[in-house]
């Protein structure tokens, strides 16, 4: 049977809620092209009010695309490693079941691999009474205001993204245990366009993020300023919205068009997170149609 649900955008151009609809039962086909359409226009969408299985979870997320196994095996769920925990809940013994503090920085996931994630599918079991909320930015908007100027600058460059140089650096604060040789292997640096057309809706997006070290063929001073400069300014309050969870919320990011960064809360409250992570392809950036078009 068909779903009557509602979907309310709730941030400056992008983030909407979706209402009425129930994700434990399969989505008819009219249904789910419906929801993944609403996806592809507002980049992130809050699930409210869902009542999720584990293998319920998984098998909506696999409705948008085949599901990868986060890397890090010790924080998967046990018999569904598709599910990473994002908790700070102990085991008896006293070893983290989850990721406590997982991305404190603003980036979009597994940018760091040759094919980063399309999306992630973050669905809150136990969430703090403050604190703990999920701010996204809008990577499409953030690019259209650009300078055409800087839309071109930033076309042709490929950013550096390098996973183990975030480890490090949350290593080096006490907060991560030094890699393995194997580990830093697992992950070598990639580069991908700072200016990426999404596959499905032809616009384009800055793609940049927290992974990034350098830009190919440009000093690391200079590249470290320009990144930073990108970050700063896609980061501004008018591409934001700060997302304030709410029990059982699903949240759905579109990693191709999305930053997001997680925010502190009381180490004293719990907070469990079951999160399923969507496979991408590899970013690009298409040419715009021929200026030739214009003239006449
Ligand atoms: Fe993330």
């Amino acid at each position: 049977m068909a779903q009557d649900f509602e979907v309310r955008r709730l941030g400056p151009s992008f983030f909407a809620e979706v209402v009425g609809i129930d994700c434990s039962r399969g989505l008819e086909a009219a249904d789910f092209e419906r929801l993944k359409a609403a996806h592809l226009e507002h980049g992130v969408l809050v699930l409210r009010n869902q009542m999720l299985s584990p293998e319920q979870h998984i098998a909506f997320s696999r409705r948008f695309g085949s599901l990868l196994v986060h890397s890090m095996s010790q924080f998967n769920l046990a018999g569904h490693p598709e599910i990473l925990l994002v908790s700070n809940d102990k085991h008896p013994d006293g070893r983290p079941v989850g990721i406590a503090d997982a991305g404190r920085y603003w980036h979009t996931d597994m940018s760091y691999r040759s094919e980063p994630a399309l999306g992630s599918m973050l669905y809150a079991r136990a969430i703090p009474s403050e604190g703990g909320d999920t701010s996204f930015c809008d990577m499409t908007a953030a690019y259209e205001a650009l300078e055409p100027a800087m839309q071109q600058r930033l076309e042709g460059l490929r950013a550096v993204h390098y996973f183990s140089a975030r480890w490090e650096r949350e290593a080096r604060q006490g907060l991560r245990p030094p890699q393995t040789q194997e580990e830093r292997d697992r992950n070598p640096p990639v580069s991908h366009p700072m200016v990426r057309t999404h596959p499905e809706t032809g616009r384009r997006a800055l793609y940049a993020g927290g992974f990034t070290i350098g830009i190919e063929g440009m000093p690391d001073a200079e590249a470290v300023e320009l990144l930073d400069w990108v970050e700063r300014w896609a980061t501004q309050s008018r591409f934001v919205h700060r997302h304030a969870w709410r029990l059982h919320d699903v949240v759905f990011w579109d990693n191709r068009c999305a930053m997001h960064l997680a925010s502190n809360y009381p180490e004293t409250m719990r907070r469990h997170m079951h999160r399923t992570t969507i496979a991408g392809d590899a970013p690009y950036c298409r040419p715009q149609p021929a200026e030739a078009a214009v003239s006449a």
